[in-house]
């Protein structure tokens, strides 16, 4: 699925005894509610509750700091449901992932207007309305329709493309990189958790078989699935000569060529789109890495498919295809958080399986303890889970040489 694919469609609703519509607006794929009701500051939380859980969408027509404040509070009514625990940790999971998406639904429901300028740019027309503009462009592009056209949007998501906005401008610093920030797009996945890329920044590099006097600046790499574009950079710093760096994602790749530019190693990161690997003409490389979702699951919207991939796609698809695209002594480099393991939904003797029957064997493995704040919360319903988990970084050779 791309992570900028959306929902293009239209909803319609009665008000003030005239029937009105309006474009759809969902960077995360959700449907148009079926139903919308317009609703303002003096509609009780209890009844916008009821009327959300019904399949009511509400229309705001009051002041933006009202809709915030309902917002809250329809999130500390779903909330007040104590989440179920299942008889295995793959049953939690799966009562964890309904109870989000559940909640996810019924906060989606409370919605706002949002116009096109003169300028082609984005306003919420309600009063004390934050100034939208630019992260609405960033995050969907330029507005469409003439001046005054109307799209609704979930508040909640216009509260992330916001939150998105903030941390594409102020940036993520990450460590191996000197502390030098990456900025994430809207949609884009951001390393925030950096101990994987501190994997890849000390994983020992491969030495080509007919090379063991060269230095890094001889080797090559596809960086597969790149998203903000940082592996690819951390490669380019440890001297690494050429990468190739893959998405199917159009904010991804818009994201990392960005990335690469700014920290100056545009000149040794050319990033292309392809589903998976690179066009033939790239060749093969001595290191391929790839950090995929890690979770084999349905994503629940678009925002998800870096985390959740149904039937591990991306996992096997890279390794099916790692062994004929390793030039000789070169090194797949998978990056693998173990929760699946933990939550019973992929054994580790699964992944063994699909590494042997790719013809690949496990030259080593470095592992990182992540450091998350749901980690070390016992109440949360997956913390054993969370608390237990590992990510890894797989060093994988051809079991024999390739022809
Ligand atoms: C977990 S994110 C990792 C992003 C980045 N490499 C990192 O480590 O921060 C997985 C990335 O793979 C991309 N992706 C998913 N399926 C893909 C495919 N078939 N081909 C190329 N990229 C894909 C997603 O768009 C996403 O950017």
């Amino acid at each position: 699925m791309d992570a900028g694919t959306e929902a293009a469609q239209t909803v319609g609703w009665d008000e003030d005894g005239v029937r009105r519509t309006a474009a759809w607006r969902s960077g995360s794929g959700a449907r148009p509610p079926k139903r919308v009701a317009p609703a303002d500051d003096r509609m009780a939380a209890d009844i916008a509750y009821k009327l959300v859980c019904e399949g009511t969408a509400l229309l705001w027509r009051g002041d933006y700091h009202g809709a915030r404040q309902l917002l809250a509070a329809l999130g500390r009514r779903v909330d007040r449901k104590p989440p179920k625990r299942g008889a295995t940790a793959r049953e939690t999971f799966h009562l964890h992932r309904q109870a989000r998406s559940r909640r996810a639904r019924v906060l989606g429901m409370l919605l706002v207007p949002l116009e096109t300028t003169p300028d082609g740019s984005y306003t919420v027309p309600l009063r004390r309305a934050p100034d939208v503009g630019e992260a609405c462009t960033e995050a969907y592009g330029p507005a469409a329709g003439p001046a005054g056209a109307c799209t609704l949007v979930a508040l909640r998501e216009l509260q992330g493309v916001i939150g998105a906005h903030e941390w594409r401008r102020k940036g993520v610093p990450v460590e191996a990189l000197g502390g030098d920030r990456v900025h994430p797009y809207y949609g884009v996945f951001s390393p925030v958790r950096g101990e994987y890329v501190d994997l890849v920044a000390r994983a020992p590099l491969p030495v080509p078989e007919d090379g063991a006097e060269a230095g890094p600046e001889r080797l090559t790499a596809f960086d597969i699935g790149t998203g903000t574009g940082v592996l690819a950079a951390v490669l380019a710093r440890r001297g690494v000569g050429r990468v190739t760096a893959t998405d199917l994602g159009e904010r991804a790749l818009a994201c990392a060529r960005e990335n690469v530019a700014g920290l100056g190693v545009a000149g040794t990161v050319e990033v292309v789109r392809a589903d998976l690997f690179p066009p033939e003409e790239a060749g093969r490389a001595d290191v391929i890495v790839c950090n995929p979702p890690w979770v084999p699951a349905k994503p629940t919207s678009v925002l998800e498919t870096a985390v959740y991939d149904p039937d591990s796609r991306m996992l096997r698809g890279f390794l099916a295809g790692l062994a004929q695209r390793l030039a000789p002594g070169g090194e797949g480099w998978l990056i693998l958080s173990d929760l699946a393991e933990h939550l019973g939904l992929r054994p580790r003797e699964q992944l063994l399986e699909w590494v042997a029957e790719a013809g690949l064997t496990v030259a080593g493995r470095l592992d990182a303890r992540p450091v998350h704040s749901r980690a070390t919360d016992p109440a949360a319903p997956l913390h054993a889970a969370r608390a237990a988990e590992t990510t890894s970084l797989w060093r994988l050779r051809p079991a024999h040489t390739p022809q």
